[in-house]
């Protein structure tokens, strides 16, 4: 095989997913690795779904020759937030270390670009909610801190060798594919616009606001929502940034403001035309009141523009998800 190759870990995922679409439509050669203990083998509408871990690297390496891959694209991780805390081992073993082991393979196959899933977790709860670049990174959960370590080796490995990265630092991801191809399907979800649309399609009786005390115009928790979508596209840009000789580099993704957990529940009422069953709760141990993230960067560095930075689009793609994944049962 010739032209080159794009390797995509963890490919069959919610976010990877869309990544290997939007690289099929602009023509990459692509390849997905992915277990699929929580992807889907029918969300890879594009190249060959390879079925393995990112941590065997006779697998690995097998595919960085066949492939001629020259670019990796890493999201294979573990995310659930609250167990990382209760299993770290699980979160440090398949993010920190499969990540290392997978590096080694790409050091020893030559790889040029390396464009990682990083988190906006890595910043732990900074004083003012507001995210840059250079904020003190002071990650709360195993899952920051296993996702932290993979930057570190990263910055450690360029600066050794010919590899550049970019790490992707992502707020909060929502939406899906405009045609409702593929979208977010994991099962036991916790993240509030995915548990709403539940909600909304009656997939859950209710919906629980945790706190309504924080320090914020309405009380409750604020997040940058990012539509998948832009986010994806934001990995197409880091690649061709990375292939026209761009330093390695770390940029936030979201859109520089946020909305409130009650503005998102309002949104999800608005859009599926009824109302929630909402129960006001204590805060969940471990939230920051507000997490927003600047975006000057990533706008600048790779002319990124999002084209959904609009909460009725995000949820609106996310309900028609919600709606497609109740049909198909
Ligand atoms: C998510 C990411 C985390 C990232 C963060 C960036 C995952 C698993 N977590 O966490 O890695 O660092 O975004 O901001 O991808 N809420 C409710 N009710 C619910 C669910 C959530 O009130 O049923 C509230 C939360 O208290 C919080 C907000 O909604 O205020 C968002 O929570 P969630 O969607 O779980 O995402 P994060 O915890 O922000």
């Amino acid at each position: 095989m010739s032209k080159k190759s794009v390797l995509v870990t963890g490919g069959a995922g919610y976010i990877g997913s869309h990544v290997v679409r939007q690289l099929g439509e602009a023509g990459e050669r692509v390849v997905t690795l992915d277990n699929l203990s929580t992807g889907f083998a029918d969300a890879v509408l594009y190249g060959d779904l390879i079925e393995g871990n990112t941590g065997d690297q006779e697998r690995v390496n097998q595919i960085l020759n066949d492939y001629n891959v020259d670019t990796v694209l890493h999201f294979a991780a573990h995310t659930i937030v609250p167990e990382s805390v209760s299993n770290p081992l699980k979160y440090y073993g398949n993010n920190t270390c499969n990540s290392r082991s997978l590096l080694e393979c790409c050091q020893n196959h030559g790889v040029k670009n390396f464009i990682f899933s990083s988190t906006a977790a890595v910043y732990g709860m900074p004083k003012d909610g507001l995210a840059k670049e250079d904020t003190p990174l002071a990650p709360i959960n195993a899952y920051g801190t296993s996702k932290l370590m993979t930057e570190w080796m990263l910055r450690d490995l360029s600066a050794a060798s010919e590899l550049n990265y970019v790490a992707l630092r992502y707020f909060n991801v929502a939406g899906s594919d405009p045609e409702s191809r593929i979208g977010q399907s994991t099962p036991n979800a916790t993240l509030l616009i995915k548990v709403a649309c539940e909600a909304a399609v009656g997939k859950r009786e209710q919906i629980y606001i945790f706190g309504t005390d924080y320090a914020t115009p309405d009380g409750t928790g604020i997040r940058d929502y990012i539509h998948v979508e832009d986010l994806a596209d934001a990995h197409l840009k880091a690649l061709d940034y990375l292939r026209k000789g761009g330093e390695s580099t770390i940029v936030n993704c979201g859109y520089s403001h946020g909305y409130s957990v009650r503005e998102v529940l309002e949104m999800v009422e608005q859009v599926n035309g009824k109302p929630l069953k909402i129960i006001e709760q204590d805060r969940r141990p471990g939230d920051p009141p507000s997490l927003v993230a600047n975006t000057d960067k990533i706008r600048k560095l790779f002319n990124w523009t999002p084209r959904y930075d609009d909460l009725e689009a995000i949820t609106r793609s996310s309900l028609n998800w919600e709606k497609k994944l109740l049909e198909r049962g």
